[in-house]
């Protein structure tokens, strides 16, 4: 039947319409949010209409910040020790390919007690004030975002969404922004991405809209383009949530294959997951989330190899 294939869309806006939204205790809708995790890793996500403003606003103010010279850019670039600030492209390399990613990305994230490693100061770009309180209201509304989502997802999954406050408290938030050059020529590269799970617990993407933003998920065996509802965002699971339930929960493979695109497109990824002090309960040997992440991190950053472990919060 048709209406099986359609993606549920978790609906934060206060708009009723659509079914998965907080409260809500409809077996078969439940059964349908579960299926669709355990078997695609991915949802939609329609956030308060507050929220995609203020992304759409940061994306805007974002442009204008990777259009400026690379010698500007370098006053913010990401140093070894503390995950903030420009990275240029070429430097990861999602599917550990000899080909890097053809992506930069800009790295902010939410501060803690302990400002180092993973939870540095961000740092802002000069001369570009509006990029610093956009970043702020974002990532604010994000963070929320990610907590309402994590309510909705409890009546699916008890475990461990039931626990949502005590899973991610003081969490581990990162906001990347990153932007994929127009391609140089017919001739040129087109994988801004190459193939990869994503390492943390959960993701929400806000690809580039208009269709074209090249991300592409892989569902059964075949890459579908991803193009979302009007308003929505992409939830997908990562490598994290997968070890942590024993892989009830599916991390989905995705890439941006950008076609040869014409034009200049930025993406707004927010990564959550548990503080990195936390123990994964499903780990043989004891792990934390900081060692389980820091691993993945050094396996697509091969040219910098980031100590942040000796840094997090306890
Ligand atoms: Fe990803």
């Amino acid at each position: 039947m048709r209406a099986k294939k359609i993606t549920p869309i978790v609906d934060l806006s206060g708009d009723t319409s659509e079914a998965f939204c907080t409260g809500q205790n409809d077996p078969a809708l439940v059964s349908r949010l579960q299926n669709q995790i355990s078997e695609k890793g991915f949802v939609y996500v329609r956030p308060s209409s507050a929220t995609f403003a203020s992304i759409e606003e940061l994306r805007r103010y974002s442009l204008s910040f990777f259009l400026q010279p690379t010698r500007l850019k370098r006053k913010v670039s990401l140093r070894p020790g503390a995950y903030r600030g420009w990275t240029p492209s070429g430097v990861e390399t999602a599917d550990g390919r000899r080909q890097p990613d053809i992506k930069e990305i800009l790295s902010f994230g939410n501060g803690g007690k302990n400002e180092a490693g993973w939870y540095a100061k961000n740092r802002f770009p000069e001369g570009l004030p509006e990029i610093e309180r956009s970043v702020g209201e974002c990532l604010e509304n994000l963070s929320r975002t990610m907590d309402d989502i994590s309510e909705v997802l409890a009546s699916a999954f008890p475990e461990p969404f039931g626990h949502a406050s005590d899973l991610f408290r003081e969490p581990l938030d990162i906001l990347n922004i990153n932007y994929y050059q127009p391609s140089k020529g017919p001739s040129s590269p087109t994988m801004n991405v190459g193939s990869h799970k994503d390492f943390g617990f959960m993701t929400l993407i806000s690809p580039m809209p208009g269709g074209s933003s090249g991300l592409q998920l892989s569902i059964a065996g075949r890459w579908r383009n991803v193009n979302l509802p009007a308003g929505t965002l992409l939830l997908v699971f990562g490598e994290l949530a997968e070890a942590w339930t024993q892989s009830i929960i599916h991390a989905p493979v995705h890439r941006v294959n950008g076609f040869g695109a014409s034009l200049d497109r930025v993406s707004l990824v927010y990564f959550r997951s548990p503080n990195p002090a936390q123990v994964i309960p499903t780990s043989r040997r004891s792990r934390t989330v900081g060692e389980f992440l820091l691993d993945r991190l050094r396996s697509v950053r091969a040219d910098r190899r980031p100590r942040l472990d000796a840094n997090v919060r306890n």
